[in-house]
């Protein structure tokens, strides 16, 4: 594939009033709505979409485009006051039996009780490395971006642009862990009801009385490699930077500080889940390079 041709996806808008550039999706040329229909609505001509959940369905909607590596960010403002029982996700996945994802799963809660971000990364159809993290912020009182950057080297989870979560590319290394490289993936978004497990293991129910729930997301934007049928992909115009981009110091400080102050679950520490040892991956350390 050539990665010397370059394509940005949204369209650019400049925003004079702060003075610089804003790429702004638009979800009419960009997404799908593929669950819940008119649950999921687009407004003001593509800016905003919104996603929304009752007793009967969820909603969801998936990128038009297939991409093979990319840095896609989506701002989202997360169900508000009592969300206990429902789930807003944002991932990047494959098709098919063995496909490649990649998670944040924002789990609700009480009024007032925080969510819980889940983190997954499923590669050939094997998952179990949850990873899951506080915020610093409330998330429901206003757009927040989340990003997820999958280049050859390395998968980065971002949030607001401080790295939570890395995943290497190991391919190479001792350890033979299988990463992402072969098959395109597609950005999706969803709102449901998992209250058999979400909130406090499944404890606190989805109150129905409070439906429908919202979420609302903006500024999908996808810097990224487009697959095409034919097996080939072009990727993004001007900066194409995220194909190579890895953490730097200032980053791994900022990851470093994320773990040991948000991170409240971590699959390679759980040795009560995994008493016949850990996964392979864990024995590389994420915050040291
Ligand atoms: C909800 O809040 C409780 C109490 O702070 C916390 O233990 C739990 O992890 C929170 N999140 C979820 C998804 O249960």
């Amino acid at each position: 594939m050539g990665f010397s041709q370059v394509l940005i996806f949204g369209s650019l808008v400049t925003c004079s009033l702060m003075g610089i550039t804003v790429l702004g999706g638009d979800f009419v040329r960009d997404v799908d709505i593929v669950w819940g229909g008119d649950r999921a609505k687009i407004l003001k001509n593509g800016e905003v979409l919104t996603l929304s959940l009752d007793k009967e369905s969820g909603s969801a909607f998936q990128s038009k485009d297939q991409f093979l590596f990319g840095k896609i960010s989506m701002q989202v403002k997360l169900v508000s006051g009592y969300s206990a029982g429902t789930v807003t996700s944002y991932y990047v996945a494959s098709a098919g039996a063995t496909w490649d994802e990649i998670d944040f799963e924002f789990l609700g809660n009480l009024s007032g009780d925080p969510y819980t971000v889940h983190t997954n990364v499923i590669t050939s159809g094997k998952g179990d490395r949850e990873q899951q993290f506080r915020l610093w912020f409330d998330p429901t009182i206003d757009f927040h971006t989340y990003s997820i950057l999958w280049n050859p080297k390395t998968i980065i989870f971002y949030v607001d642009g401080t790295p939570i979560r890395e995943f290497k590319n190991m391919m190479n290394a001792s350890v033979n862990v299988p990463y992402p490289e072969k098959q395109p993936m597609r950005a999706h978004s969803s709102l449901w009801n998992a209250d058999q497990w979400a909130t406090r293991g499944g404890l606190v129910k989805t109150d129905w009385s409070k439906a429908p729930f919202t979420a609302s997301f903006r500024n999908y934007e996808a810097r990224a490699c487009v697959w095409s049928i034919n097996g080939s992909s072009t990727c993004g115009r001007g900066s194409s930077s995220w194909l190579r981009e890895e953490l730097d110091a200032y980053s791994l400080k900022r990851l470093r500080w994320v773990r040991t102050n948000f991170m409240i679950y971590d699959y390679c520490s759980d040795a009560k889940r995994f008493p016949r040892g850990f996964a392979p991956e864990c024995s590389v350390r994420v915050d040291a390079h």
